[in-house]
């Protein structure tokens, strides 16, 4: 395995998930603990992270010492590089010029072991920096193996004690060659095999859960989606029925979800659920609520408020599980180096913790969307449920802007369900990150047989992506649309015209509202 030891940067889990696709496992340790991980793991390899502090300042958070005489490979990556610098006896310095952010062109100068059948002497390869302090001083026995115009020191390698320096980023996409490099550094120099597989992510978890929680009680959230459900599947095969499960139907769900939920739990897997019919309570609140701000905000607080509710009736649990994701975690990864501003509140079961006094149970706070849909796989959950487009925490009620009523909610259900269907007879699921149908609050004049029709107007949309951050409008075959539109305007009363959304995000946004 591979320690990953964390001063505290943004997107340190990046590195564990580049050495996980690498094949190999990884574990994140802040570095106050890292020396009891170190004891504990046995690594083969460690990775120190970057963070936001400065080496310069005395009271920096500094790498146990006797990591750097383990005999051990190490990588230390930005803040990392400056560490081990400073460690061993190099000198790093507060750059001059403000630092470097952004894109820059790396220059290989040197053979390194990193750089095995993936870049050449002489070759020049884009990678992202970001980094206010520089390595002014190499510690004995280090040498430049890359340098970029503002760091004379962009990497630096001691291959006799395999430790290796990088200033840049090569865990984040844009350094495009950035996975290889740490795969280079896991499998080549380390020695790892890259066989590690979700089946050992799922074993390691269920050990830690049952550790965790004890003989101690759990409850789990359920929204519908995939992430909760994973987390609860996980769960009850670490500690069985000391979980149960607290299914909150909002009635915003897509068109059979709800049910799917019910039978997949207490069917196929024989989960303790208490199932909570709340669409009154949801379609009462949400009467006359026009603004998608409030919409959400009522959403989030009532699922709470119920889900606290069944809580309190099941009584004497101990943990709260929830189906939290790496995304979830990272506060906002803004490279750009701008300030973030909040475009949506996103609501799910966030909140709760804090409220009820209870520990939690995450199982899933390392990884990423794809990587739940395996481990979902890997839990014997239906394709079909775990392959899912993600769907958004307040559901339906931002699909249908304006008012949303019990009437509207099951007109776009309809509509909604008649473009997954045709979506999923065209093959074209799995190319699409997400396709849904808006209801607008906007009515339109149409002819239908003889007579005046004077309905609401639906809008189509379907984008591609990587990570729900940008996307892109998807262009369907010819004819698809065309057969889409005629279908929902023939077979949903309430429906007379329907569009198609070409926006991309930037500038738009996926949902609507
Ligand atoms: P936007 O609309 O911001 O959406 O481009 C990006 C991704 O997030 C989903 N989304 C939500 N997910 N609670 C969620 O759990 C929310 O309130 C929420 N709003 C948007 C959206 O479906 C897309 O995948």
């Amino acid at each position: 395995s591979i320690l990953i030891v964390d001063f505290g940067s943004q997107v340190t889990q990046l590195i564990a998930r580049r050495v996980r696709e690498a094949g190999v496992y990884s574990e994140v340790a802040p570095f106050n603990s890292a020396a009891e991980a170190f004891e504990r793991m046995q690594p083969k390899g460690i990775i120190l992270s970057g963070g936001p502090a400065s080496v310069t300042l005395e009271h920096s958070p500094r790498a146990p010492q006797h990591l750097f005489e383990a005999g051990v490979p190490i990588l230390g990556i930005c803040y990392g590089q400056q560490l081990m610098s400073t460690q061993l006896g190099g000198n790093v310095v507060i750059s001059g010029d403000g630092g470097e952010f952004g894109h820059a062109m790396l220059d290989v100068k040197a053979e390194c072991a990193l750089f095995d059948g993936l870049w050449e002497v002489g070759s020049r390869h884009q990678v992202w920096m970001s980094h206010g302090d520089k390595v002014d001083a190499l510690p004995p026995g280090f040498t430049p193996v890359a340098t970029s115009e503002g760091a004379p020191f962009a990497m630096v390698a001691d291959e006799e004690r395999r430790f290796y320096g990088v200033q840049f980023h090569p865990e984040v996409v844009h350094t495009p060659d950035g996975a290889k490099l740490i795969a280079n550094f896991a499998r080549h120099v380390c020695g790892l095999a890259g066989d590690w597989t979700m089946a050992e992510f799922r074993e390691t978890k269920i050990a830690e859960i049952r550790e965790q929680v004890g003989s101690g009680r759990v409850i789990c959230g359920l929204s519908g989606g995939v992430d909760s459900a994973v987390a609860a599947v996980l769960i009850h095969e670490a500690i069985g029925d000391q979980l149960t499960c607290v299914f909150v139907d909002h009635g915003l769900m897509r068109s059979g979800e709800a049910e799917q939920v019910v039978s997949l739990f207490r069917g196929a897997y024989n989960i303790p659920l208490v199932h909570v019919n709340a669409e009154p309570l949801f379609m009462g609140g949400l009467a006359g609520v026009t603004d998608p701000e409030a919409k959400r905000k009522f959403i989030g607080k009532t699922f709470i408020e119920v889900f606290e509710d069944e809580a309190k009736k099941i009584g004497g649990a101990d943990f709260l599980a929830q189906g939290t994701l790496y995304p979830d975690v990272i506060e906002s990864v803004s490279f750009t180096g701008g300030p973030s501003v909040t475009i949506k509140s996103h609501h799910n079961v966030g909140g709760l913790p804090e409220r009820m006094n209870m520990k939690l149970v995450e199982p899933l706070r390392e990884l990423f969307k794809d990587e739940v849909r395996e481990l979902g796989r890997e839990l014997g959950l239906p394709e079909h449920f775990v392959g899912r487009h993600p769907f958004p925490g307040p559901g339906l009620a931002i699909r249908i802007p304006g008012e949303v009523t019990k009437e509207r909610c099951d007109i776009l259900r309809k509509a909604d369900a008649i473009y997954l269907e045709e979506i999923r007879n065209a093959g074209l699921y799995d190319a699409i990150w997400q396709a849904f149908a808006v209801l607008l609050p906007v009515r339109s004049v149409g002819v239908m047989g003889d007579g005046r029709t004077y309905d609401s107007v639906l809008a189509l949309r379907a984008v591609t992506s990587t990570d729900g951050m940008t996307a892109q409008a998807f262009e369907f075959p010819g004819g698809f649309l065309a057969r889409v539109s005629t279908r929902i305007v023939n077979e949903v009363r309430g429906v007379n015209r329907v569009t198609y959304d070409y926006t991309s995000k930037p500038p738009g946004t996926i949902e609507w509202e």
